[in-house]
């Protein structure tokens, strides 16, 4: 289901990021039901393919697959146990706010302050199916709140005022219309 797979050298997969304003990213993922050695295959190709791309977060509509699933390492590879794998994630607790810039793969060099939460927990299930709680603040809140948004077909733009969502599309399209997008 993503496009242009192609083989690097470590053997995993790595997939292309979907850019806005593919149709994927605006859709609300389904739940994930199997979880056999394919879907530990697609989490494991999932961090390599985002690490490829340089991000600290990569959600599963972002490879095209309309799926709630997605990866976080906001220690960029420097620390394995902040390698995180969320499957049918949600918000269950919220507290506080933080106003900081984000980015996104899907929307590159763009970039704009968001309202989050400062603090957040999670309830999610692993690649074996197995439902855990995991909290995070700051960076790590931020991430969980961005790619979590990722799985309902929002995106930070959509969090952001009107007018400066409409000047983001603006210049898209014109990037777009340039080849530059
Ligand atoms: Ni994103």
């Amino acid at each position: 289901m993503a496009k242009n797979v192609k083989k690097s050298e470590s053997k995993a997969t790595i997939y292309e990021i979907v850019k806005y304003p593919d149709p994927v990213l605006a859709k609300k993922g389904e739940p994930i039901t199997v979880f056999d050695k394919k879907l530990k295959t697609l989490v494991d190709d999932m961090f390599e393919s985002m690490y490829e791309a340089q991000g600290i977060g990569l959600a599963a509509p972002q490879i095209g697959l309309s799926q709630r699933l997605t990866v976080i390492d906001v220690s960029f590879k420097k620390d394995p146990e902040q390698r995180i794998v969320l499957i049918n994630p949600e918000i269950i607790e919220r507290e506080g706010e933080q106003y900081e810039e984000e980015g996104c793969l899907s929307l590159p060099d763009i970039r704009d302050k968001v309202k989050r939460a400062s603090w957040v927990k999670v309830r999610a299930q692993d690649a074996d199916g197995k439902w855990f709680e995991i909290e995070g603040d700051e960076l790590l809140a931020r991430a969980f709140q961005h790619e979590i948004d990722h799985l309902d077909g929002v995106l930070f733009i959509d969090r952001i005022s009107r007018l400066k969502k409409e000047m983001t599309v603006r210049r898209i399209k014109k990037l777009i219309k340039n080849g530059e997008w």
